[in-house]
């Protein structure tokens, strides 16, 4: 989406000898697509693409305007509130027998995290009662005027924003959220800029002159002569006569930026209590990590709290100081997983429904989640009096489209020995090394590096040593997904090697049809 609307700004500022101006339209589809080996010769040879989602992308592309976007229904499922959106209504479209969903995109909305933007509904929160407990006593702490600082760690979809925070803190208090972006990992404080800039209320068609008025005004009066200057060039507002150029170094205007957010966050801690979240710090710049290491030395004496939340792979360095606390989320229990499923469905569900739920998931909220809706829209379900049953035979569950994206990035983070995840994954859940070096057919410090690897990154878990070693998926998920993504190369070495070491595999039984949408 980011990228559609990058090209089109792009086209749209290209000079051209004529009159006229250049616009593209953009199609966007959601789905599977198969990208197969390379066709055509020479400057035309390009990878084939299959399927019916690049079909209904080019669709789309020829109801959109010069200049627009049109976005099919299951991307903008996807998207929650994170783009401002036209519904453009049930458009009927070649090749498809059904009229299709399609919307126009208008612009970024500015909402204040990923959380907000993909989840309008926020369920009760499950379980959690010992980090909810050891958080509302840190607040305490905070308020009290020992500033703390609460690391929030755990795995995608554990459930890390603001749940917890946003039950904790009930008295009045100042919140300050900075969420960092997977796309902006290289842009110098960016969780700042986007936060200052809403907090000022800025919008992009005010005037330059309009934006520093409002920039004053969050700012502390006593301080604006010298940082309104600082936050101007940070947000790349041009300051014009108002304040004179900043004659400084790079180095010294660094520094100074970084002490005016600093000051910013003492004067407002003056007032009332704060709440800093900062959330998703494993995708922090540079810049904005130290702005941390700052806040942790400020907030000392001051009431505030400060939550910052990451993924396990980013090693927070401020652990073992005093006013640091650690919080690791672990996954559900089967218990919390059907008390969620439950929440989410607004009903008790049949036992076997709750059962395949809690195989599924291996705790992960998010998935429970997904997965629990993915049911509720299958039409299985009947709605009885107590609860609800299943109207027919329970089918294997299709993998919901809000996770595909997720899972199947975790794989490809791990390119080099995505094949090795895959030919596991034919084989099953759990898989042994002897048959694995059978059906993979590499040399074995090869297969051990990979192994190695994919155990580093929590993809398998591992008991006993090679040769003797037994591997197991760490989410009945994963395991699908690579599966699912066996195609071309890969998909013949995971499907086609070996037939006699296929025959001992327990999923050959559960391969789908060519045609049949992925299933787990
Ligand atoms: N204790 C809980 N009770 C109810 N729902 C929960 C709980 N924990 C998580 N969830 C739900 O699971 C989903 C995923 O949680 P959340 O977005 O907080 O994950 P996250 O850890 O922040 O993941 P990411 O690293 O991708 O940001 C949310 O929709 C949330 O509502
Ligand atoms: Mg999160």
């Amino acid at each position: 989406m980011r990228a559609g609307l990058e090209i089109e700004a792009a086209v749209r500022s290209l000079e051209t000898r004529g009159k006229e101006r250049l616009a593209v339209r953009i199609g966007i589809a959601t789905g599977l697509v198969v990208v197969g080996d390379l066709v055509g010769e020479g400057s035309a040879q390009e990878q084939a693409v299959v399927g019916e989602t690049p079909n209904l992308a080019a669709r789309l592309q020829v109801l959109a305007e010069p200049g627009q976007i049109v976005l099919a229904g299951a991307t903008r499922r996807l998207i929650g509130d994170l783009f401002r959106l036209t519904d453009l209504g049930r458009q009927t479209v070649k090749g498809f027998s059904e009229p299709v969903e399609a919307f126009a995109v208008e612009a970024v909305a500015v909402t204040e995290s990923r959380f907000e933007a993909a989840h309008r509904r926020i369920t009760d929160l499950v379980g959690r009662a010992a980090e909810s407990a050891l958080l509302r006593d840190r607040l305490r702490e905070a308020w009290a005027g020992a500033g703390q600082i609460v690391l929030l760690s755990g795995e995608a979809g554990i459930g890390k924003s603001p749940q917890l925070a946003a039950e904790v803190a009930s008295e009045p208090h100042t919140r300050l959220r900075y969420q960092c972006s997977p796309y902006h990992r290289d842009s110098v404080l960016h969780p700042f800029v986007v936060a200052l800039g809403r907090a000022a209320r800025l919008a992009v068609e005010d005037p330059a002159e309009t934006q520093l008025d409002k920039l004053e005004a969050i700012l502390a009066p006593a301080r604006i002569a010298e940082n309104a200057p600082l936050f101007a060039s940070l947000l790349s507002i041009p300051t014009g006569e108002r304040y004179p150029p900043l004659s400084l170094s790079a180095a010294q205007q660094r520094r100074l930026t970084l002490a005016a957010l600093l000051d910013r966050l003492e004067a407002l801690a003056r007032q009332k209590p704060v709440l800093v979240l900062f959330e998703d710090a494993h995708w922090a710049d540079a810049t904005s990590l130290e702005v941390l290491d700052l806040t942790v030395e400020r907030i000392r004496a001051l009431p505030v709290l400060a939550l910052f939340t990451f993924r396990p792979e980013y090693e927070a360095p401020w652990t073992g100081l005093s006013h640091v606390t650690s919080i690791a989320l672990d996954r559900f229990a089967p218990a919390e997983i059907e008390t969620l499923a439950e929440h989410v469905a607004g009903r008790p569900l049949p036992l076997e429904v709750t059962a395949q739920i809690v195989a599924k998931t291996d705790g992960v909220p998010l998935f429970v989640e997904e997965l629990t809706k993915a049911v509720l829209e299958s039409g299985l379900l009947v709605a009885e009096p107590q609860g609800s049953r299943l109207d027919g035979p329970l089918p294997p569950f299709a993998i919901p489209a809000t996770l595909q994206d997720s899972l199947t990035a975790r794989l490809d983070r791990l390119a080099p020995v995505k094949e090795i995840a895959q030919i596991g994954a034919a084989i099953g859940r759990e898989f042994s090394y002897p048959l694995l070096r059978a059906v993979a057919g590499r040399d074995e410090p090869a297969l051990h590096a990979a192994l190695a690897q994919l155990e580093e990154a929590e993809l398998l878990f591992r008991s006993g040593a090679p040769p003797d070693a037994r591997y197991t998926f760490k989410h009945a998920l994963v395991q699908d997904t690579a599966y699912e993504t066996c195609s071309g190369a890969a998909g013949r070495s995971c499907t086609g090697r070996s037939p006699m070491s296929y025959a001992a595999s327990s999923r050959r039984s559960r391969r789908p049809s060519r045609n049949s949408s992925p299933t787990i």
